[in-house]
């Protein structure tokens, strides 16, 4: 029997109110709602191919080349998922029971807080679903993958409802990709090489340990509702002060963890003092930024004052070995921020 397979790509998104913890960590529920832009197909993206073999043929998993456990619970939770709802669906299923190959490539750090996994699992989830031909919302599948994976299967403006059940629990598109044109978005690589604790690891320690959770899990809900109205009028200050306090607080979040998670080091905070103060320089607050659970920044501005941000940021923080920028809705460039200062 030959092969037939489908290569698909998805884009990395960048969480403006984060998702941290979790209500049941099987089904990946999380315990706030939260959202997120999603960057163009064109740059920050995982590129999945999915192909069924023939039968007596081994089913293989590769990510950026190295083989991985195709028995790994969360990429063996996705295929089964897509195999059940293309199962109810009507797709033959002499299909859904040849094996199947999966190789996933991303064109950045993997693991390092750029939302690989998000990618990741946005792509494979799309390309097992085209492969067995599933219909419908395929967030709630790439979320039991990656939680963040599920923003990536939208474009523009995401926002994950985090429901109660595997059912209720989907992304949303809020605003699509060319709501906000003149959207600007800086990549600079910090570090990276991957994280010391990882995502699903630290938020289980948080859950358990920050006395400030709850806290920060009660004020989401404000929190959604008005970035959401922030980018509906395309308010960039607003977005940018309720971006960068909720960046903040889970930040701080991780610092009552026990023990603490230090995802940010000194460039990051370096980073941070650079935007207060060019904001208070410049008289307005024109540019923002976000960090992940790593030390990588996200900087956002409009497209007026993007070029001379970006080569502010440029001359503070690179060495000029590799600048590298990612902008806006067609990333271009990121910086590499690894010699700082
Ligand atoms: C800090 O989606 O990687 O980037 O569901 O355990 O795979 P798991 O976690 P993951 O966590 C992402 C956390 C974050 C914030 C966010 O993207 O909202």
């Amino acid at each position: 029997m030959s092969s037939s397979g489908v290569t698909l790509t998805a884009p990395v998104n960048i969480a403006l109110i984060k998702y941290w913890g979790k209500l049941d960590e099987t089904a990946i529920i999380p315990t706030n709602d939260s959202l997120s832009f999603t960057l163009s197909q064109d740059d920050m993206c995982a590129t999945t191919t999915a192909m069924t073999v023939a039968r007596g043929v081994k089913s293989k998993f590769w990510l950026n080349g190295k083989e991985m456990d195709l028995g790994h619970p969360r990429i063996r939770a996705v295929v089964e998922e897509v195999r059940k709802i293309a199962k109810v669906q009507g797709t033959d299923e002499t299909l859904l029971d040849l094996p199947v190959r999966i190789a996933s490539i991303n064109n950045f750090p993997t693991a390092a807080g750029l939302a690989s996994s998000a990618a990741g699992y946005a792509a494979a989830t799309a390309a097992l679903g085209a492969l067995y031909g599933v219909k419908g919302d395929l967030s709630r599948i790439a979320r039991i993958g990656s939680g963040s994976a599920c923003r990536s299967i939208s474009g523009g403006f995401v926002r994950w409802i985090a429901g109660s059940t595997s059912e209720d629990s989907i992304a949303v598109q809020v605003a699509p990709e060319n709501h906000w044109p003149s959207l600007r978005w800086l990549i600079c690589v910090v570090r990276a090489t991957p994280k010391a604790v990882g995502s699903t690891e630290g938020m289980r320690r948080t859950i358990q340990t920050s006395p400030l959770m709850p806290a920060r899990i009660a004020s989401v809900p404000d929190k959604i509702s008005a970035i959401t109205k922030a980018i509906q009028e395309r308010n960039f200050r607003a977005m940018a002060e309720l971006t960068m306090q909720d960046s903040n607080q889970f930040h701080a979040i991780c610092l009552d963890t026990f023990p603490p998670l230090f995802y940010m080091n000194d460039v990051s905070h370096r980073i941070i003092d650079f935007v207060h103060d060019y904001n208070r320089v410049k008289g307005s607050l024109i540019a923002g930024y976000t960090f992940d659970a790593g030390p990588n920044a996200c900087l956002f501005t409009e497209q007026e004052n993007f070029d001379e941000l970006a080569s502010v940021v440029e001359a503070l923080f690179s060495d000029g070995v590799e600048t590298d920028f990612v902008k806006g809705m067609k990333p271009e460039r990121k910086v590499d921020a690894s010699k700082l200062l």
